[in-house]
């Protein structure tokens, strides 16, 4: 008996021994299986690069939009978002970047041309000519450091009934679990698989759709597509895991 306990303790100690990415990728493995070896993300890849080489307006397409690497320029440019945009003179996150282009550049009208489902499949398909590059988020600009400062503060900032902030689950915890969940910190790569599809939900999900479904998880009213506080965590969390390899379209419970 005793020593069956101990093959049971040795068995468990090891199966949860897995880092956390580690233990993404096996996860990945085993709901790739289930789908038959079907990436879901890739139909929203391909739905996002329809919508690319269609979308005009103003007489422009959007080739015309600049990510970062100059107009039409994709490879790499998410692998260096969030980032400032004299244009806009603003910090833009991919999400915010596409929108701003579609409305600025091609003239388009959010909520009447083009809504989230369009962003979506636009960002997931923008991210994948960054697959596979490290994460490079420069804090140079000074609307860049404020928006990181910002960041930082909404980071720590604990809030709702449950006094819960981002770190106080995602710094403390990092490796351990909620439900079947490992929990990342941002140097693990909790930002690094978005946009990714999320098995549960049967959804494709960019960040900022990922830190809504946190902050509802913890009961505080999440902030608004496109607005500071994405752009600002955004920035937070990728300049923590920069150097890390972009893994997209991820694909995730
Ligand atoms: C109650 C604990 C808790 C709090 C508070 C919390 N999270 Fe999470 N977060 C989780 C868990 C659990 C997951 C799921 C991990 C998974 O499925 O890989 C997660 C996943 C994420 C992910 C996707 C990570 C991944 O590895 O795929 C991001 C991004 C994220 N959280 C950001 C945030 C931000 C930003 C905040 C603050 C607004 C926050 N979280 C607050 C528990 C928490």
């Amino acid at each position: 008996m005793i020593r069956w306990l101990l093959f049971l303790g040795l068995f468990l100690s090891v199966a949860f021994a897995l880092s956390p990415a580690e233990e993404a990728k096996r996860q990945r493995r085993l709901f790739l299986e289930q789908s038959g070896g079907v990436h879901p993300g890739e139909l929203f890849v391909a739905l996002g690069e329809e919508l690319y080489q269609s979308l005009e307006g103003n007489g422009k397409t959007m080739a015309d939009c600049d990510f970062g690497k100059g107009p039409g320029v994709l490879e790499g440019a998410y692998a260096e978002l969030p980032r400032y945009f004299p244009d806009t003179d603003r910090v833009e996150d991919l999400d915010t970047r596409i929108k701003s282009c579609l409305e600025n550049v091609l003239g388009l009208t959010y909520g009447q041309d083009f809504g989230r489902e369009e962003v979506v499949v636009l960002a997931s398909y923008i991210a994948t000519f960054s697959n596979e590059m490290p994460i490079n988020v420069k804090l140079e600009h000074p609307k860049e450091k404020e928006m990181f400062a910002i960041g930082e503060k909404l980071w720590f900032w604990r809030a709702g009934q449950m006094d819960l902030s981002c770190a106080a689950c995602h710094d403390r915890y990092p490796g351990r679990r909620i439900r079947l969940s490992p929990i990342r910190n941002p140097e693990q790569g909790l930002s690094d698989h978005w946009p990714g599809y999320t098995f549960s939900f049967d959804k494709m999900y960019t960040l900022e759709d990922r830190v809504n479904f946190c902050y509802d998880s913890i009961q505080i009213p999440h902030p608004e597509f496109y607005s500071e506080p994405h752009i600002a965590l955004a920035l937070y969390m990728r300049y923590r895991a920069n150097g890390n390899l972009l893994d997209v379209p991820g694909f995730t419970r």
